[in-house]
């Protein structure tokens, strides 16, 4: 096989980037690991920034969104000093968040990339890369267990954290940056009424986040242990927990309702710098990942790959490589904003067991501080509905 642009990983990066370039008229071909029903069952993120629902619209991929998606003009922070609403709306002239699942933004790309007749390869693993220092780089893979190649112009590592890409960039050249937060996230699916609005809770037992996938399935989560044993965690105990830290004391805010998915997520930040090596590009959690509050992941990984479809255009129609060249010097500068922010609002928001007194009492003003101050308020908006994409 050969193509133009070989794509690793059908996650939202790998999809945003095969829909932009078969837009600008370059071909290519997506490589997916695990089975199409697997990647379009897989819960995670669900918090889309205005940009990437504009890029959902512009790919013709928005239809479903429109009708499906949950608008969502304010947050609310729920502390033991009161409720701070964040209006985005108010706040970020005529911004706004838009609540639609990943595994849903997946299964719109997946169907309209199909329908237009797009590559994409399932239960198909790259093993490993060849001749990324030359003009014909290509990707070994596997699938129905035999191996084979694929010869290309470029190669866009889209596979996640735990993908082959980043471990094709020889060590001397990377620099990993990296806090790993001494908590995790256990988070819930549930048959349950969500809370009205998107409500996030700083409590003396840890962090709670209501969120929803529809009007009648909750998306909550609990802070917990890094190691979490979901044994001590029976349903009783989260629904607990999630009345108590959220202060719906009454239990009318929160519907209960019959869990249907239960898993813990690490808080971690990561970087690596540079995002290229030769004709290898990063995109996505293959380059960074960004601890959850805020639900940066999957609009950084559509902020990249938007930057990198633009640099491969340039370089098909032109043959400049400028764009490409500084690749990573303007990803990264957006991607520094994002690490940057969701590290402030997890430090903000999570009871950290080692702080000090003197610490907690500093965390508490901060948000007493945002309670007061139409300011700060603001650049918890301006950044929770997400700075431009950009490449210059
Ligand atoms: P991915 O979505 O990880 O896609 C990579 C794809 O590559 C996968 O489909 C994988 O199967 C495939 N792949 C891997 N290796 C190979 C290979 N060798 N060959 C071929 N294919 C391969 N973000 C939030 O903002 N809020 C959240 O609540 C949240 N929850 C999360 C929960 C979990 C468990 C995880 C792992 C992440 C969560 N994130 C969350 C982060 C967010 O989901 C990611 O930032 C987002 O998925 C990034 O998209 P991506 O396309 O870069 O990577
Ligand atoms: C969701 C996830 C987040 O990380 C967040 O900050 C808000 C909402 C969610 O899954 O809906």
């Amino acid at each position: 096989m050969r193509t133009q642009v070989g794509i690793v990983g059908a996650g939202p990066a790998g999809l945003f980037l095969a829909h932009m370039l078969r837009r600008d008229g370059i071909d290519c071909v997506i490589l997916e690991s695990r089975s199409r029903e697997y990647i379009e069952k897989r819960v995670r993120a669900g918090v889309l920034e205005q940009a990437t629902v504009k890029l959902m619209h512009e790919l013709g991929a928005g239809e479903r969104l429109t009708r499906e998606g949950m608008p969502d003009p304010r947050i609310d922070i729920r502390f033991s000093g009161g409720h701070i609403i964040v209006d985005l709306n108010e706040l970020t002239p005529g911004k706004i968040v838009t609540v639609y699942g990943q595994q849903e933004v997946v299964k719109d790309l997946i169907a309209a990339w199909i329908a237009r007749g797009g590559t994409i390869e399932f239960e198909a693993e790259a093993l490993g890369f060849d001749g990324l220092n030359s003009e014909r780089p290509s990707i070994r893979y596997r699938q129905n267990g035999r191996e084979d190649t694929i010869e290309c112009d470029f190669i866009a590592g889209c596979d996640g954290f735990h993908g082959v890409s980043r471990r094709a960039v020889p060590e001397n050249i990377l620099t990993h940056y990296d806090r790993i937060f001494p908590f995790g996230w256990l988070g819930i699916v549930a048959e349950a009424r969500p809370l009205h609005e998107m409500t996030y809770a700083n409590h003396e037992h840890g962090f709670a986040l209501a969120s929803r996938r529809g009007p009648h399935i909750a998306r909550n989560y609990v802070q917990c242990a890094p190691d979490e044993d979901l044994a001590r965690w029976p349903d009783a105990r989260i629904w607990e927990e999630l009345h108590l830290r959220l202060k719906d004391q009454g239990k009318s805010e929160l519907g209960e309702g019959r869990i249907l998915q239960k898993a813990v997520t690490p808080v971690r930040a990561y970087v690596t710098s540079p995002m290229q090596y030769g004709r290898l590009y990063l995109a996505g959690d293959a380059a960074h990942i960004v601890p959850p509050t805020g639900a940066k992941g999957l609009n950084l990984a559509a902020a990249d790959v938007w930057v990198l479809a633009r640099a491969f255009s340039e370089f098909f129609r032109t043959g400049l490589h400028m764009r490409l060249d500084r690749y990573s010097e303007v990803c990264l500068k957006r991607v520094w904003k994002a690490v940057r922010y969701s590290s402030y609002l997890t430090s903000l928001l999570h009871r950290f067991e080692q702080h000090t007194p003197f610490e907690r009492k500093l965390q508490l003003t901060e948000l007493e501080y945002l309670l007061g101050s139409k300011a700060a308020r603001t650049t918890i908006a301006e950044n929770y509905v997400g700075l431009p994409f950009q490449d210059d």
